[in-house]
């Protein structure tokens, strides 16, 4: 133990002095001689060295002595370790130990590249802000959703990246926002719409996990939103359905008396010679009847009388209807699709319904530019896979993203003489038929509507 401890310090002290490969070796040679002696013990005499080693120098020299005396100690233990194995070189132990580390090191790399691909690839936006808060990493995502090269703005704070000359103004609002609710306000969630209408929703972790780093996900919710909304639309609808029905059924009451009344009136109207106020009455009557009949028809989830038939011939229906109204209005309704094979299983009269209320849509549209050009209306079908699309089409006035998300909800109209039901009643008439309806509309250029309803093969 003696003999170790005085030969130990002066071969230490020689590797730190000049710190080259070649005084290792007294270390090697040191490893072999260790029989019998545990390693607490070794870094116990290697502690000692040490503390008189560094005794005279200041402390952050200490802190690099000690550090490249570690490299000696490793090279001892390792000897040390080895020295049992007498059939193998001590180059080739080294080696192995070498590849060792190479491959856990090489393994750790594996490990990183991989998540750090998985971050990339996610169908969210990701950005890491360490605890200074600079941005230390963003995906691919994130670099699309910012319209940005990704590495860009790697190293900027916040304040930088809202002065950055490469992103447009709409973004940096968005940014502004953003920071402002999730890391001044503290909230968790934030969930906002783009200009474009996609609906994003903005996530913030950070705490311990994160070692002070904050992680900033933004998701785009739209399709979630447009489910939500569905379910909320068709909520609105069985509502208005039953309103309806109520207020249909209540005043269908009152007017049944009335019509018995006045047929116990009858033969004293005669007899005053005033039998035609009673027919009148009565027409009158049951002409009211028939509307509210109809209305609860239509308002009322009803399973549609499906009958088989060629879309087109509808269209050309619906088009020769329309033609001497649109004639008044010095406009042109144009069907293009002569395709008689198209065939759909459908309950015609509600479909023309349909039809009927897009086509009047365009032509208020289209009024409503007050002649600035010729209105031109076209009804188009074709084939999109299982289903036959119907495009209606008006270059007409448009309209905007506020109308357009609204367009769909009962009463909801822009006109003075509107009901606002046109859509709402279409919108349910196309589901129960298992099709959808999609609008696409730019202000003063036009709008297009699509109504998708399932072929029959
Ligand atoms: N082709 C179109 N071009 C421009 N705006 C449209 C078009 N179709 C619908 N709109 C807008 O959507 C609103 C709702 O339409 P909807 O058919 O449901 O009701 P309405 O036409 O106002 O009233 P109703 O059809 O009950 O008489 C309209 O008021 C209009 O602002
Ligand atoms: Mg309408």
């Amino acid at each position: 133990m003696q003999a170790i401890r005085k030969r130990y310090f002066p071969a230490l002290a020689e590797y730190i002095r000049n710190g080259n490969e070649a005084s290792l070796y007294q270390a090697t040679e040191l490893g072999k001689l260790l029989n019998g002696i545990n390693p607490e013990e070794i870094i116990a005499i290697h502690e000692e060295c040490m503390q008189k080693i560094v005794a005279n120098v200041e402390s952050d020299e200490a802190v690099k002595l000690y550090n490249r005396s570690f490299i000696f100690l490793i090279e001892l233990m390792v000897a040390y370790r080895f020295r049992l194995l007498p059939d193998k070189s001590t180059e080739q132990k080294f080696t192995e130990m070498r590849e060792m580390l190479f491959h856990s090191n090489r393994s750790f790399e594996m490990v990183k590249n991989k998540y750090e691909n998985v971050l990339q690839h996610m169908d969210s936006g990701i950005a890491l802000f360490d605890s200074d808060g600079i941005l230390s990493f963003i995906n691919l995502q994130m670099a699309k959703l910012l319209d940005i090269p990704r590495k860009t703005l790697i190293g900027c704070n916040i304040r930088e990246i809202l002065l950055h000359r490469r992103i447009n103004l709409t973004t940096k609002r968005i940014i502004l926002r953003v920071y402002k609710e999730t890391i001044l306000r503290r909230n968790l969630y934030y969930e906002l719409q783009h200009p474009d209408g996609n609906h994003l929703l903005v996530t913030v972790t950070y705490g311990d996990q994160l070692d002070g780093d904050f992680l900033i996900s933004v998701k785009d919710v739209s399709e979630y939103k447009q489910i939500e909304q569905t379910a909320f639309q068709n909520d609105k609808l069985a509502m208005l359905g039953k309103i309806a029905a109520a207020i249909a059924h209540e005043i269908r009451n009152p007017l049944t008396s009335i019509r018995g009344f006045i047929q116990l009136l009858r033969p004293h109207l005669l007899q005053l010679g005033k039998e035609e106020y009673a027919k009148i009455i009565l027409t009158e009557i049951d002409r009211a009847n028939d509307i509210i009949y109809e209305f609860l028809n239509s308002s009322k989830p009803s399973a549609p009388m499906k009958q088989s038939i060629s879309i087109v011939s509808l269209l050309r229906e619906v088009v020769m209807l329309t033609e001497s109204e649109s004639l008044m209005r010095n406009c042109q309704v144009q069907l293009e699709s002569y395709e008689d094979e198209l065939m759909v299983s459908i309950d015609v009269k509600q479909v023309k319904q349909v039809i009927l209320n897009l086509v009047k849509n365009s032509l208020d549209a289209i009024e409503e530019l007050n002649g600035e050009r010729t209105g031109l209306i076209s009804v188009i079908a074709r084939r999109d896979e299982q289903y036959v699309e119907v495009t209606i089409r008006d270059n007409g006035r448009g309209m905007d993203k506020t109308t357009m998300s609204r367009l769909f909800d009962p009463f909801f109209t822009t006109k003075e003489a509107g009901t606002g039901l046109g859509l709402s009643v279409s919108y349910r008439i196309i589901r129960n038929h298992g099709g959808s309806i999609r609008v696409d509309s730019q202000v003063d250029q036009g709008t297009e509507f699509n109504v998708y309803l399932p072929l029959v093969e």
